[in-house]
């Protein structure tokens, strides 16, 4: 299960279903702009809890997430793209403007 604050939303993700892929499927809308390409960065959430329940960062994300390092607080670390991460177990993020859509 994802649970998404500060709103509480959370919702199931299905096996080799990306986090914003999952949260549109139940209903809610999760800020983006390329529409899930992995392009815009506009997806990035920061995990709170259940670290080891996300599916690795593959090269395409880490890039992604590299090129904004400099914007996030904690100079990164625990930022995922919603659109490249998986979950395999419950994972507690942080994400504005995650709602029903
Ligand atoms: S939705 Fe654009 S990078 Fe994830």
């Amino acid at each position: 299960m994802i649970q998404v604050e500060p709103t509480g939303v959370s919702f199931e993700t299905k096996e080799d279903e990306t986090i914003m892929a999952a949260a549109i499927r139940n209903g809610y809308t999760w800020p983006t702009i390329c529409g899930g390409q992995g392009t815009c960065k506009t997806c990035v959430f920061l995990t709170l809890e259940g670290k080891g329940n996300l599916t690795e960062i593959e090269p395409w994300e880490a890039q992604a997430l590299e090129s904004i390092v400099d914007t996030l607080p904690n100079r990164g670390q625990g930022w995922r793209l919603a659109c490249q991460a998986k979950a395999i177990g419950d994972v507690r993020v942080k994400k504005i403007g995650v709602r029903q859509a």
